[in-house]
């Protein structure tokens, strides 16, 4: 599931699309296309330096000779996000991963309900470019204000209902009534903050297996994943065994050693660092894995385990 392969890219457009959020759009520098991506898609964007940081392709699956990412602004993030919006020009060049596709369409579904917070509106985008055939959507994108809805024009072009619920105009979405009671065939996508998740989550809590699908732009932050109980582990491969202190991670400690684990969020939420689980318990921490991913991987960033875990490098 890791990264491993880049795609030398430059950027060919950097547009301000709401408050915050700034989009930019890329060529490849080598090929005259990129490779293609189902709907829901992500990148890992490689900055100068070798920052890494996972981005949801928002373009069009269909037109593979751009890819474009939005980003928005943190002022307390990593740095990540300052740069791409007050450094990267058009005409630089970055390196950007093969896509990875964690969180897509469910081909069985006729109806999808998408529910987008914020920047969460990004994987939705490419999504809705990307519908089964005789399947029907709706899109509801909360934001804040209006000044910090991005993409508008293009979502109203998008052949799915679009409904844009603004905060500060009164205009909340009421999850619960959306999502009590739907058809038999729905499946019901969600991006964003913590707080539209839950909901999203309590209003969905007795739907069939696999028909909810979450993906969260909130990791665990450096300290909480710093914390923990300490556990130990085998690499099965190298023939080694590791002990990870209460106050590092497992990704700590393998960078320490040198093994080579990619990394991107070091949150929990983009599954770059995923690891295989060969034996033992481990405790996730992570937003991005299923249920059923978990029975056989980690996250090395922020899972951690039980005694004794036994991994597959
Ligand atoms: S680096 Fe993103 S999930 Fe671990």
């Amino acid at each position: 599931m890791a990264p491993r392969l880049l795609i030398a890219a430059r950027v060919v457009e950097a547009v301000r699309e709401a408050d915050d959020v700034r989009s930019l759009r890329f060529v490849p520098v080598h090929r005259p296309r990129f490779p293609s991506f189902p709907g829901g898609a992500h990148t890992i964007l490689q900055l100068a330096d070798g920052t890494r940081r996972s981005y949801s392709l928002c373009g069009d699956p269909h037109d593979t000779s751009t890819y474009q990412i939005a980003v928005l602004r943190e002022p307390d993030g990593r740095g990540a996000s300052r740069r791409l919006h007050d450094e990267v020009q058009v005409g630089d060049h970055l390196y950007l991963s093969y896509p990875q596709d964690a969180f897509g369409l469910d081909p069985e579904a006729r109806r999808h309900i998408l529910v987008a917070g914020g920047i969460g509106i990004t994987p939705l985008l490419s999504m809705v470019c990307d519908l089964p055939p005789q399947s029907t959507a709706e899109l509801h994108y909360c934001v804040r204000s209006r000044s910090r809805a991005a993409f508008l024009e293009r979502l109203a072009a998008l052949p799915v209902d679009v409904h844009l619920h603004v905060a500060d105009e009164g205009r909340r979405l009421d999850v619960a009534a959306l999502l009590g009671v739907t058809a038999p065939g729905t499946s019901v996508y969600c991006c964003g903050p913590q707080r539209l998740i839950s909901a999203v989550r309590a209003s969905t809590a007795g739907r069939p297996p696999g028909t909810v699908h979450i993906e969260s732009f909130t990791g665990l932050s450096s300290e909480r994943a710093r914390q923990g109980e300490p556990f130990e582990v085998d690499l099965t491969l190298t023939q080694r065994r590791l002990g990870v202190p209460a106050d590092q991670t497992l990704l700590d400690v393998l960078r320490e050693v040198g093994v080579p684990v990619d990394a991107s969020c070091e949150g929990g939420i983009c599954r770059t660092c995923v690891v295989d689980i060969v034996e033992g318990e481990a405790i996730h921490r992570d937003t991005c894995l299923s249920e059923q991913e978990r029975q056989g991987a980690l996250t090395a960033c922020v899972s951690r385990g039980r005694g004794l875990l036994r991994l597959l490098l």
